[in-house]
């Protein structure tokens, strides 16, 4: 086990309508909202949604800000996460294709990566979001049992996170010597990196796109603003952050308090934003029994609940 970078925590991606991600990310991959809360930049309100299992498990964990209802698009490009992937279990992607169907999921591909079974698809209300399910004989891990997927059909988490890059050396270095990751292989244009021997959740593949103009940074619907990997205890998030900055990565952030994490973000040489999460859990602040099932706000903005939710404007109906 790494005492450093542990695998995949979590992904925070800009989307379209809070209802929007409802639909598809419970009602459709039958993952459980375990999480509505705000986010805290900005002057207008903006949800944050998280899509996880029954109680949030690193791993397996998507989280949202739906965007749509502050104008502002993304560009897509290179220098982003561009793919989100899931684990799905072995002789799951034919059901999951024609279920798919039924809920007007526009499927772009199916293929294979490494070995692998892949099914493509895009958000339905954000189409410029994309993501995987890939079928995977290892992932162990108990799905959430959900009442839309069956659980034998059912996502175990995260599979992996794709990087769409211009140039591969300088991501290679922050990989290896950055991130404890390992250079496992290459299909095509896709080249693996695995922590922790690999396997679900512990991998990222770099897209190679030369061509490619970059993507925006910024908040915009259409956009995976940032990707989460886990470390174990905060000494090791001071560590992780003062080994980077001595090799030269300085566009890395202070710690965050982000309620159910504490981060420090990095600007790594790809361009796509990484993070180094400790969780803190998602019973902080309410019952294990009711996760996800309030609007949860800090403390200081309780007066301005109900004036909030009724400027979000984009009510939730599960
Ligand atoms: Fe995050």
């Amino acid at each position: 086990m790494s005492d450093r970078i542990q695998g995949l925590h979590h992904i925070t991606l800009c989307t379209g309508t809070a209802q929007g991600d409802v639909n598809f990310f419970v009602k459709t991959l039958g993952l459980n909202l375990v999480k509505r809360t705000l986010l805290y930049d900005g002057k207008e309100p903006v949800y944050h949604l998280y899509f996880s299992d029954r109680l949030g498990s690193p791993g397996n964990l998507t989280t949202t800000f739906p965007w749509r209802r502050t104008g502002r698009k993304a560009k897509s490009g290179s220098g982003q996460i561009s793919l989100t992937s899931y684990s799905v279990p072995t002789g799951s992607l034919e059901w999951w294709n024609e279920n798919l169907g039924k809920k007007a999921v526009n499927v772009l591909e199916r293929y294979e990566r490494f070995g692998q079974k892949v099914l493509k698809m895009e958000h339905p209300d954000c189409p410029a979001l994309h993501f995987e399910l890939i079928e995977d004989a290892g992932d162990t891990r108990a799905p959430f049992d959900s009442p839309y997927v069956p659980k034998q059909y059912a996502i175990r988490g995260f599979h992996s996170w794709t990087v769409t890059l211009r140039d591969l050396e300088d991501m290679h270095f922050f990989m290896s010597e950055g991130w404890n990751h390992e250079k496992v292989g290459t299909d095509g244009e896709f080249t693996r990196y695995t922590v922790n021997g690999g396997g679900a959740a512990k991998t990222v593949d770099l897209l190679l796109k030369p061509d490619l103009a970059p993507g925006n940074w910024s908040y915009g619907e259409g956009m995976v603003h940032h990707g989460a990997f886990g470390i174990p205890d905060l000494d090791v998030q001071e560590q992780v952050k003062n080994e980077l900055e001595g090799l030269g990565f300085t566009d890395t952030s202070d710690r965050k308090h982000r309620g159910y994490f504490q981060s420090v973000y990095v600007r790594t040489p790809a361009g796509a934003l990484f993070e180094a999460a400790h969780t803190l859990g998602f019973t902080v602040d309410e019952p294990e029994e009711t996760l996800g099932q309030a609007f949860i706000i800090s403390p200081q903005f309780e007066s301005q609940k109900e004036e909030l939710l009724r400027r979000l404007n984009d009510p939730i109906v599960l």
